[in-house]
């Protein structure tokens, strides 16, 4: 979508192309937890991936829904905010040499992307109120749920242990 090529009119085309932009970062994030999984340590953090891998699935499937439920066919567009997102946690992960303080690392970075995706979920929701699809609202706001209630559980992570256990690792001599 070119920034001149005006293909957004109304509200409603501002909410199907956030639903899209949505939608394709919630494949990206997909692709990203695997890794984020291999290159955790700590138990606790590698459990927390795994259950969200599974209900980012879940949340696919709850677009789809949406997209359907408004009488659209699932795409996705380039959301180059998720894009650079992810590509910094990769540069940061890559550049830790400590599993302690990688794993403070990943939280930081997971936490980066549940954040950009509770203010998509939030906007898309007031959208769909305001375009009088309370129905889509409801199920935007089940996927809503679980980002904020993964990023309360990595805020416990890091505040629990996680980031004590990276302070207490030493420069090597
Ligand atoms: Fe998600
Ligand atoms: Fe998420």
């Amino acid at each position: 979508m070119g920034l001149f090529s005006k293909d957004i009119a109304m509200l409603d085309d501002l909410f199907v192309h956030t639903l899209q932009d949505i939608y394709y970062a919630e494949h990206q994030i997909t692709k990203a937890l695997p890794k984020m999984i291999d290159k955790a340590s700590n138990p606790q953090l590698k459990q927390g991936f795994e259950t969200h891998l599974r209900e980012t699935e879940g949340q696919i499937a709850r677009l789809e829904r949406v997209f359907e439920m408004h009488g659209e066919k699932p795409k996705q567009v380039d959301c180059p905010a998720i894009d650079g997102i992810i590509k910094e946690a990769n540069e940061i992960a890559g550049d830790v040499a400590d599993k302690a303080v990688l794993d403070a690392a990943l939280i930081a970075a997971a936490q980066a992307v549940e954040h950009y995706e509770i203010t998509r979920y939030g906007t898309l929701i007031a959208w769909a109120k305001q375009l009088g699809r309370d129905d889509c609202a409801a199920v935007l706001a089940e996927t809503l749920a679980e980002e904020k209630s993964t990023d309360e559980k990595l805020t416990q992570m890091a505040e629990t242990g996680a980031n004590a256990r990276a302070e207490q690792v030493t420069e090597p001599a």
